[in-house]
């Protein structure tokens, strides 16, 4: 099976299967069809489906025309059949690993799209979860699932690893196609065939790991380590306001030193599908053996606290202008979780949308990127469509909760009667009465 299936990577025989065609699945069927693979796509969602085939992009980090001419030359396609996994020789899963209303992993997209792969999965198969999970989901849950359900044995009739996404939306530089990835199968022939794959795919390094665990873990790793430092400077940041000195000032400083600090900045809190969800499922895994990510959990609580805090140095602003904030008008420019792009989910700036609301002010909001959100939580909201003078006058002060490109700065400090700014995106204006920074 090995040396068949290295041989079929390098003839690029292979048909390439990608489940779940969302900001990570899509720009990966995309990379597998310009790399000369047969690419088919499937999503339960029949809209993505239908715009797939029509050759209508709807991720920000694929080329429009790429994904047109691949579809029109039959490279690629996509479907809502599952039965299209009898085609296939990989399988990449790209399916969402959310939290449930008990902030603990929601696998069931995980486990669903597993299942039905079982039922039509052939022999000499490569199958890979990109989805970020705990340590373990492989070889404890998908291992069983596939086996029990295809009647085939891993590493002996289909290959099984772990290679987690780590796109980064947006980023200019680095995309699908160069960012370096890592690979862990069950078997050491599954990791040699598996990385071959991706080898063939991509223009990054791939470097293979001893099991799925260890590059399960590797992944949690790097978004943990990113929350842990977002609390840290959050926290710091909180106290350098207390103290009357500027986080901003102190970070530009402290990165002056060429080696052992990377900087991270302060916020409105944590945003995105990773970094504010994928800290609980190692922190669930880690109490089945008795163990307390206890710095883990200190920085999530300090991260979850930002809108709170948030709005409690909005308040106080509104004080200093002898305005309460029941009543206030507020606006605030970006419901995205990041700047430059359109994704709003688990957005920090909802949170703080929502708590203001509770103190009684009203809020509008402006963002280019989000014309109107609707998320899983029942919030839904739309933006105003002009920035105009006359629109950033008529607030009582302006929130800025994302750092958008594509916003007149200069017009809103001009016009506004306070600002709050908790991105420092207006730290290149000179005239700075009306600026509060977070
Ligand atoms: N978005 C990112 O920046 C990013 C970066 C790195 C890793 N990840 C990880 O990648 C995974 C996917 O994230 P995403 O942002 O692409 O999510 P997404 O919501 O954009 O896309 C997931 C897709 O899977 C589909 N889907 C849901 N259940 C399915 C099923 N049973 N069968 C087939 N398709 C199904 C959905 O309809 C959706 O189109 C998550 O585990 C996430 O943590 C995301």
């Amino acid at each position: 099976m090995k040396a068949k299936l290295l041989k079929n990577i390098e003839e690029k025989n292979i048909i390439a299967g990608v489940i779940g065609l969302g900001y990570v699945g899509l720009p990966l069927a995309v990379e597998k069809a310009k790399a000369g693979f047969k690419t088919i796509g499937f999503d339960i969602q029949k809209s993505k489906v239908d715009l797939v085939n029509a050759g209508h992009n709807y991720i920000g980090d694929v080329v429009d025309s790429d994904l047109a001419e691949l579809v029109k030359a039959g490279i690629l396609s996509a479907t809502n059949d599952f039965s299209f996994i009898k085609e296939v020789d990989f399988i990449a899963i790209c399916v969402p690993t959310p939290l449930d209303e008990h902030q603990e992993p929601d696998i069931r997209f995980v486990r669903d799209s597993v299942t039905e792969a079982a039922k039509y999965l052939k022999p000499e198969t490569m199958v890979v979860l990109e989805s970020t999970t705990y340590p373990g989901t492989t070889e404890e849950l998908i291992k069983p699932i596939l086996e029990e359900g295809s009647g085939l044995i891993c590493g002996q009739d289909f290959y099984l690893g772990f290679s987690p996404e780590r796109v980064d939306p947006g980023n200019l530089v680095y995309k699908t196609k160069n960012t370096p990835k890592v690979v862990g199968a069950c078997s050491p022939d599954g990791a040699e065939v598996i990385s071959a794959m991706y080898r063939a795919v991509l223009e990054g390094e791939v470097f293979t790991v001893s099991s799925p665990s260890v590059a399960e873990m590797e992944k949690i790793l790097e978004n943990t380590y990113r929350n842990v430092n977002i609390g840290l400077i959050n926290e710091i940041g909180r106290l350098c306001h207390k103290m009357g000195i500027s986080v901003w000032e102190v970070i530009d400083a402290a990165k002056t030193k060429p080696y052992g600090f990377q900087p991270f900045y302060p916020g409105p809190g944590l945003g995105g599908h990773c970094i504010p969800l994928d800290p609980y499922y190692l922190t669930w895994k880690a109490r089945e053996f008795g163990f307390h990510t206890t710095l883990i959990e200190n920085s999530m609580i300090i991260n979850d606290g930002q809108p709170e805090y948030c709005v409690d140095r909005a308040m106080h602003i509104l004080n200093r202008y002898q305005k309460a904030i029941w009543g206030a008008k507020i606006l605030m420019l970006g419901v995205s979780y990041k700047n430059d792009i359109d994704d709003y989910r688990e957005s920090p700036a909802i949170r703080v949308m929502k708590e203001l609301r509770k103190v009684g002010a009203e809020v509008d909001y402006y963002d280019p990127w989000v014309p109107e959100f609707k998320n899983m939580y029942g919030q839904s909201g739309k933006s105003i469509e002009v920035l105009s003078p006359e629109v950033v006058s008529s607030y009582d002060l302006v929130m800025i909760t994302t750092a958008h490109h594509n916003v007149d700065y200069e017009m809103v400090e001009r016009n506004a009667k306070v600002i709050f700014d908790t991105k420092n995106v207006m730290k290149e204006i000179q005239e700075r009465d009306k600026i509060e920074v977070l």
